[in-house]
């Protein structure tokens, strides 16, 4: 398979977009920009097409999909119930890097939920997605746009590296995106839980609505995780990746590499100045140390900030301490 790469700035961009939305509508699988990461999409109510979005990407099949809308009526075409929270939180939140589980009815197809009676949706707030869901007219079902396992793409050249050849369409986009996944928060039960930290914390949610959230740290502890993706490995590069202390200096590096049987000169310090730097960065200098075939990437977190916990969530996914 040839995948037609579409760029902002080409002349027939508009164009090329509509037949892009023509073809995920019609079963293709197209890749396009968000806030958060780039995403895979496919046609939510198409079994077939959700299929291949887990054959392109080697996703293991009981992760489900979050299917994105680019509007109320369309969330609405998806779900059995709802209440409240739901409405206060798309008013607070939509557009934006922020996905909510509820019941889902039978039009969304088996594949997207992977089993569950549940689906998670969210309206990106960014302009080609809005504009490609819209023209085709149908709910999108789109993970990461990267293979299983790497970390999740936040340029278009990341997208071309790994699914070219695998998908379509690839929409690019030249602005970069927040660079961590949007906050997943269970709705379909009592308690208003994150799934997933993100953009959107704990504290802006209650700050805003009023409504109180837990976080949910246990997969560990249960059978069945409620957000199945977040047990597998993550974001990982192909170097060995470790989280090191505040005080960590650059002249710590070669006693590290030391420790780990590694050459100093094949390890690379990433130090960040801030949670929204780092957010933005981590997972495109982790492909970039790939490439330049670094064995071991020691990473300085940013100590604060609101996008702490979800920038540590990724770490640690990707990191062997
Ligand atoms: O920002 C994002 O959310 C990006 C962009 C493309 O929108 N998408 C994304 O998708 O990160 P993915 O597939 O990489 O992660 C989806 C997460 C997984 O942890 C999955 O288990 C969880 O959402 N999820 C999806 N549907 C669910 C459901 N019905 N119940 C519980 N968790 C669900
Ligand atoms: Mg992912």
């Amino acid at each position: 398979m040839e995948s037609v790469i579409i760029k902002e700035k080409q002349r027939d961009f508009q164009e090329k977009l509509r037949e892009a939305a023509l073809a995920l509508k019609n079963g293709k699988l197209v890749a396009f920009p968000t806030e958060t990461v780039f995403g895979l999409g496919a046609n939510a109510f198409d079994d077939a097409a959700c299929q291949n979005i887990y054959k392109a990407k080697g996703r293991p099949q009981d992760n489900p999909l979050i299917v994105h809308v680019s509007d109320m009526e369309m969330a609405f075409s998806l779900i059995k119930d709802y209440d409240d929270r739901f409405i206060k939180l798309a008013e607070a939140f939509w557009q934006g890097p922020i996905s909510f589980v509820l019941k889902k009815n039978d039009k969304v197809c088996k594949t997207v939920s992977a089993g569950l009676d549940t689906v998670a949706i969210r309206m990106p707030n960014n302009k080609i997605a809005l504009e490609l869901i819209k023209t085709s007219g149908v709910p999108v079902a789109a993970p990461s746009a990267n293979i299983s396992g790497r970390p999740s793409p936040t340029r278009s050249e990341h997208v071309i590296f790994d699914l070219s050849g695998r998908c379509d369409y690839i929409v690019c986009s030249d602005e970069f995106p927040i660079g961590v996944e949007s906050t997943v928060v269970d709705l379909s039960t009592e308690e208003t839980v994150i799934l997933r930290p993100g953009f959107v914390s704990a504290n802006m949610i209650e700050e805003q609505t009023g409504i109180k959230v837990k976080s949910h740290n246990k997969d560990k502890d249960v059978a069945v995780p409620k957000s199945p993706g977040t047990k597998y490995k993550h974001y990982s590069p192909n170097a060995r990746v470790y989280m090191v202390d505040d005080d960590f200096k650059s002249s710590d590096i070669a006693e590290f590499a030391k420790s780990k049987d590694v050459l100093a000169s094949r390890c690379k310090f990433l130090e960040y100045k801030d949670d929204v730097q780092m957010a933005k960065n981590l997972f495109a200098d982790f492909r970039e140390a790939d490439k330049e075939k670094f064995e071991l990437i020691l990473v300085k977190p940013a100590k604060d900030g609101e996008l702490l916990e979800a920038n540590l969530n990724r770490l640690k996914k990707a990191s062997e301490n």
